[in-house]
This record gives structure tokens, C-alpha cells and sequence, in this order.
């Protein structure tokens, strides 16, 4: 039986022509797909300054470091979330404060923010990191809003929402944009909305930013004398290999073009599982994005109500792994990782937990077959009618 997993990469003959091209170039890192492919994705999300690095966890890393997020620092994450964001500050040194999230969006809102600012009496921010978890890209003015009255740095951790936008005074702007923020950092792994095979990137409008981006992703390295004394360099900071290879950059140029053709099928799965699944919708609802936003869909998040079912989310998981279907958790709350535990400090976290208990990621993807497609929503049916209480 073929295994339908929650999400998966989609590559065309395009594709693997662009990164047979990229082999036979003099240099297979730090040459010329690099920059096209930076440059392509500073055009298509209109924003003024793009890094590429090795990951979605990378990118944060790298965003965190510019803005001298040092130890004690205090930096505002959803409690709902990849464990990239929390690791990468974490090791930092920074003192993290995890929020509470909406239960019916697991994002961070800023009234749960507001609240996780006057709770924990937090005095000074110096950054927080919101998630568009699934793709759909909410409350971010009000966010910029707070973070022009608290005077913190608003990282949009956007590694689900690459090919999201949403409208401000009518104008439509891409996430990515940093029209409301300082940074925006992205993941090109298999699951997401395009690949590279593993690699990130972080966009700025800031030229200072970027340039630090540079700097952090390859060993703190300044080379000034480009020309004659090509050997030299100094040294100006401690850093990592964070560098995206050509090879990798070719495949991203090349997925690229396809990106709205990938959101387009989503946003067409989404409204087929939603139209499909509205008899019992009293029971299960699809995580949708709001009228002023277009979603990346990155996952399909099903909101089920299981005090209405005589089983539970794991059973239910076990019983479409029989199908041939493969869900997801995005996500165990964070301070439920044995590491994590001490940043629950004492808080109920109660939206998240409910948020927890009732979200599963179902299979949503470009190459997703029609018949596949009502393979999972037939099963998910079966499976509620005959639990129902
Ligand atoms: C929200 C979020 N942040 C960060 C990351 C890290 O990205 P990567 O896997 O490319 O390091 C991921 C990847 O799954 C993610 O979903």
C-alpha cells in the first residue's frame, strides 16, 4: 500500500534539468545560482534584500545573531511551534517566554501576547518570533502595531508561508515583504511550498541586516579586498557554515516558478476537503485562512471536536495509518518536551492545550491525486460516523 503522507516536495523535468545546469558550472557554492536565485526571490516578494542559508533553522539562527540577541534577552514565541525558533534562541542564552495561542488558529495573537507581556511582568522585549502556522498569515499589523508601542524586533518565523499574502489598505503584500517587520525567515525543506532539498532563507529591507546575514552565514568572514589581495580576509565575529550550495540554489530558482501554481492547488484541496467534509462539519472543521488573507496551505489542519467522538486523536491517527494515510501533530505544545518543561513556569497555557487536543494535519500537497484525496476524506468520514457519541 502507498503511503500517503501528510505533505511532500513536487519536481519536474524543469527542474532536474536546472540542477544539471548548476554542475556544470565552474562553482557549485557561492556562484552564480546564488545570486538569481536570491535576486528571483527579491523580485517576487518585493522585498529589498534576501539571504539564502541552509535551513529554515539556519535562517533563525542567523536572524537572531544580527540582532545581538544575547544572553538574557527576552524573546516572546508561540507556545504552539517547530522547535527551531525556541533551540536557535535557547542557545542564545536568551530568556524565552513562551505565549499562549487562539485555540481554534494555534497561532499567537497579540491579545495573547498583551497578556503574556502583563502575566509574566515583562519589562523589556527584545525580540519576538510569531508562526503563521499552516500558511495563513494573521494579525500582523496589530503585531507591528505592538512592536512599534513596545520597541521590540518582530521576527516572522515564515517557514510555513512562503506564497502567502494578505491585504493591507487594499493593497495586496507578500509575506516575505517585511513591510510589517524587521525580518522574515523561511525553510525550503521537502514539505514546505518549495524545495531546495534542505535550505532557508531570511529577508530584510534592511542593508545593515543583510549584510550581518552574510557575514553570520559564512564564519563572521569580511573580505574587503576583492580584487589584488584575493586571499585576505579577517575575521570580525565567531559563526557557523550556514551557506546554501549552487546545486541546491538551481533546484529553488527552478521551483520558484511554480509557486503559485502550488498555492492555487492548495487553496483547490482545502476547498474540496471542506465542501466534501461539511456534513459532518458539527464535528470536524478545516482550519481556514481569514477574507483578507491568501494562504500557502502549507498543511491542512482539521479542528476536531472529540468530547463529540468515543476515541481520541492518536486513535484516530492509528486507524488511517491502516488506509494507507499518515498524519501529522503540528504541534506538541513546547513546555511538553522533557528540555522544555521549565518554560511552562507554572502557567496553564489553556488555548493551546485545547488547540492541541482537537488539531491533526491531513495530506495536502500539488501531486495529492484526486483519488487519494477522496481516499483520506472518505476515511476520515468513515472513521467520525462510526465513533460518533
Ligand atoms: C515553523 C518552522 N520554523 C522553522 C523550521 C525549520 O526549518 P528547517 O527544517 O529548514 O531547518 C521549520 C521546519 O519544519 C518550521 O516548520
Amino acid at each position: 500500500m502507498n503511503k500517503i503522507t501528510y505533505n511532500k516536495q513536487y519536481l519536474d523535468n524543469k527542474d532536474i534539468k536546472e540542477v544539471i545546469k548548476s554542475l556544470k558550472n565552474d562553482l557549485i557554492t557561492t556562484g552564480p545560482y546564488i545570486k538569481n536565485f536570491e535576486n528571483k526571490l527579491s523580485k517576487y516578494l518585493k522585498v529589498k534584500n534576501v539571504v539564502t542559508c541552509s535551513s529554515g533553522t539556519s535562517a533563525l539562527y542567523i536572524a537572531l545573531r544580527a540582532l545581538n540577541v544575547n544572553k538574557n534577552d527576552v524573546v516572546i514565541i508561540p507556545a504552539i511551534n517547530f522547535i527551531a525558533s525556541i533551540n536557535m534562541a535557547h542557545l542564545l542564552g536568551a530568556r524565552i517566554y513562551l505565549c499562549d495561542v487562539n485555540e481554534n488558529t494555534g497561532q499567537m495573537t497579540p491579545e495573547k501576547l498583551l497578556e503574556c507581556i502583563k502575566i509574566n511582568k515583562i519589562k523589556k522585549i527584545k525580540a519576538v518570533i510569531t508562526m503563521y502556522l499552516g500558511g495563513n498569515p494573521n494579525n500582523i499589523v496589530n503585531f507591528y502595531k505592538l512592536k512599534k508601542k513596545y520597541n521590540f524586533y518582530l521576527i516572522e518565523d515564515s517557514c510555513h508561508a512562503l506564497g502567502s499574502s494578505y491585504y493591507f489598505k487594499k493593497k495586496k503584500i507578500k509575506i516575505g515583504s517585511c513591510y510589517h517587520s524587521d525580518i522574515a525567515t523561511f525553510s525550503l525543506h521537502p514539505v514546505k511550498s518549495i524545495t531546495t532539498g534542505e535550505g532557508g532563507f531570511l529577508t530584510t529591507n534592511s542593508k545593515f541586516l543583510s549584510e550581518k546575514f552574510k557575514l553570520l552565514r559564512s564564519h563572521g568572514i569580511i573580505r574587503s579586498s576583492r580584487g589584488k589581495k584575493y586571499w585576505k580576509y579577517d575575521v570580525s565575529q565567531p559563526s557557523f557554515n550556514f551557506r546554501m550550495s549552487d546545486i541546491n540554489a538551481s533546484l529553488g530558482y527552478s521551483q520558484l516558478s511554480k509557486l503559485d501554481k502550488f498555492v492555487k492547488k492548495r487553496n483547490f484541496i482545502v476547498n474540496l476537503y471542506e465542501n466534501k467534509l461539511s456534513d459532518i462539519s458539527d464535528k470536524v472543521k478545516i482550519l481556514k485562512a481569514n477574507n483578507n488573507i491568501i494562504s500557502s496551505y502549507h498543511l491542512l489542519i482539521m479542528i476536531i471536536d472529540f468530547k463529540k467522538l468515543k476515541i481520541k486523536k492518536d486513535k484516530l491517527i492509528y486507524l488511517l495509518n491502516k488506509s494507507g494515510i499518515y498524519p501529522q501533530y503540528h504541534y506538541d505544545p513546547i513546555y511538553k518536551f522533557s528540555y522544555y518543561k521549565f518554560l511552562q513556569r507554572g502557567k496553564k497555557f489553556e488555548s493551546s492545550e485545547k488547540y492541541y487536543q482537537s488539531a491533526i494535519s491531513v495530506p495536502i500537497y500539488y501531486s495529492l491525486s484526486i483519488k487519494n484525496l477522496m481516499k483520506v476524506i472518505k476515511s476520515v468520514k468513515d472513521i467520525i460516523k462510526k465513533y460518533e457519541k
